[in-house]
C-alpha cells in the first residue's frame, strides 16, 4: 500500500469528529440523532465503505478492516455518551427535591352520578324492600307466552296492539313460539311465579319497550312492578300498601283515590292518582296548574287483585291463594320529580342536560 492510499484512509479525524459531536449532545434523543446520521446511509464512514468497490482487490481487505474499526469506536463513543446522559440524568433525579406523594392528583375526566332514572327507580324499589318486598329481576327480551298470554291477553287481543310490539327473530325457534321486547315489566310476575312458592311479595324494575315516540312516550321507558301472594291478602291490603309507597314517595301530605281500570291480568283492576304535588287549592294555584290540568290528581299506577287465570298459568293454587300486583312508570315520576318536561330529554345523553341532577 503506497504512502498516498493511506492517506485517503485516514479516518481518526472522521471518530474525532463523531466523538466531539456526541459530547455535544445533552438529551438521548440528540445523541441517537446524531448517531442516525453518523453512521447512516449519509454519513462518511457509510461513503467510504461505499468507495471500497472501486479500491484495487489487494487494498479492499485491509481498508474494509480499517473502515470497520473506525464503525466500531463511533459506536462505543455513541454508547459511552449513552451511558454518561442516563447517569447524570439519574443524578438530577435523585438530587432533586423529593416527588410529592401528597399533592392532589389532575381531574382528567369529571366524576359522573347516576342518571336520574336509575336513581328513582332505586328509590322506589327501596320503599317497597323497606315494606317486606324483595327484588328480583327479568329479560328485556321475552316470549310472548310471558309478556301476554300466560296474563290472559287472548290472542289478538287488542291490548297487544295498545303495547305495540318489537318483534325480535329467534333462529331456530319451534313455530309459534315468539319473542319480543318486553312492552311490560308484568312478565316478572309469571315468571316469580311459575318458579317460586308462595308467599310472595315481589318488585323488579327495568326497561320496557313500546312502539310509541312523543314528548310523554319514548320507545323505551322505564316501569317497576310489584306483586304480593299469599292465602290472606286483599282490595284493602293492596291500598294500604301502595298508600303508604305514594306517602313515602311524595310526602306525608300525599293523598290517593282509585278508579276502576281493566287489565286482562286483574279483577277488580284500578288505576291510582296521588294529590298533585305541583299546586294546591289553598292558595288557588291548582285552577292554573298545567301539570295536573287543574284536577288536583296525577295518575301514577295500575293495580288490581291478580285474576285466578294468571295463578293457573303459573301453577299457583288459584283456590288456596290470592294476590295483588301493581306498575307504575319511572320515568314519569323522575319527570315530576325534576320538572323534566320532555321525556326524550332522558334518554338523549346529552352532558348540559344530565349534569343539572
Ligand atoms: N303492566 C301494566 C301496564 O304496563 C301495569 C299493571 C301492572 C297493571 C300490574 C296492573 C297490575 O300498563
Amino acid at each position: 500500500m503506497s504512502g498516498s492510499e493511506s492517506e485517503t484512509l485516514e479516518l481518526t479525524p472522521v471518530i474525532e469528529r463523531a466523538r466531539s459531536r456526541f459530547e455535544g449532545a445533552t438529551t438521548e434523543h440528540e445523541l441517537r440523532a446524531l448517531k442516525a446520521e453518523i453512521l447512516g446511509k449519509k454519513g462518511e464512514l457509510t461513503a467510504q465503505l461505499r468507495s471500497l468497490g472501486q479500491a484495487p482487490p489487494e487494498q479492499r481487505k485491509l481498508m474494509g478492516e480499517r473502515v470497520n474499526a473506525a464503525k466500531a469506536e463511533v459506536e462505543a463513543a455513541f454508547e459511552a455518551r449513552l451511558h454518561q446522559l442516563a447517569d447524570a440524568a439519574r443524578r438530577a433525579e435523585l438530587e432533586a427535591p423529593p416527588f410529592d406523594l401528597t399533592l392532589p392528583g389532575r381531574v382528567t375526566a369529571p366524576r359522573g352520578h347516576l342518571h336520574p332514572v336509575t336513581r328513582v327507580k332505586w328509590e322506589i324499589l327501596d320503599i317497597f324492600r323497606s315494606l317486606g318486598f324483595s327484588v328480583a329481576w327479568g329479560p328485556e327480551v321475552d316470549l310472548e307466552r310471558n309478556n301476554f298470554e300466560r296474563l290472559g291477553f287472548p290472542p289478538d287481543h287488542p291490548a297487544t296492539d295498545m303495547q305495540d310490539s318489537f318483534w325480535v327473530d329467534v333462529k331456530g325457534a319451534t313455530a309459534g313460539v315468539r319473542a319480543l321486547l318486553r312492552t311490560h315489566t308484568s312478565t316478572v310476575q309469571v315468571r316469580e311465579m311459575s318458579t317460586r312458592e308462595p308467599p310472595l311479595a315481589v318488585v323488579s324494575g327495568g326497561p320496557v319497550y313500546r312502539r310509541d315516540d312523543d314528548v310523554t312516550h319514548s320507545p323505551m321507558f322505564h316501569q317497576i312492578e310489584g306483586f304480593l301472594v299469599d292465602e290472606r291478602t286483599n282490595f284493602a291490603e293492596l291500598k294500604g300498601v301502595l298508600g303508604e309507597f305514594a306517602r313515602r314517595l311524595y310526602g306525608p301530605e300525599c293523598s290517593v283515590r282509585f278508579r276502576p281500570s281493566y287489565f286482562p291480568f286483574v279483577e277488580p283492576g284500578a288505576e291510582m292518582d296521588v294529590t298533585c304535588v305541583f299546586c294546591s287549592p289553598d292558595d288557588g294555584s291548582r285552577a292554573s296548574c298545567r301539570v295536573c290540568k287543574a284536577s288536583g290528581w296525577l295518575e301514577v299506577l295500575g293495580c288490581g287483585m291478580i285474576h285466578p287465570e294468571v295463578f293457573r298459568h303459573c301453577g299457583i293454587d288459584a283456590e288456596r291463594y290470592r294476590g295483588f300486583a301493581f306498575g307504575l312508570g319511572v320515568d314519569r315520576v323522575a319527570m315530576l320529580r325534576y320538572g323534566i318536561p320532555d321525556i326524550r330529554l332522558l334518554f338523549e345523553n346529552d352532558p348540559r342536560f344530565l349534569t343539572q341532577f
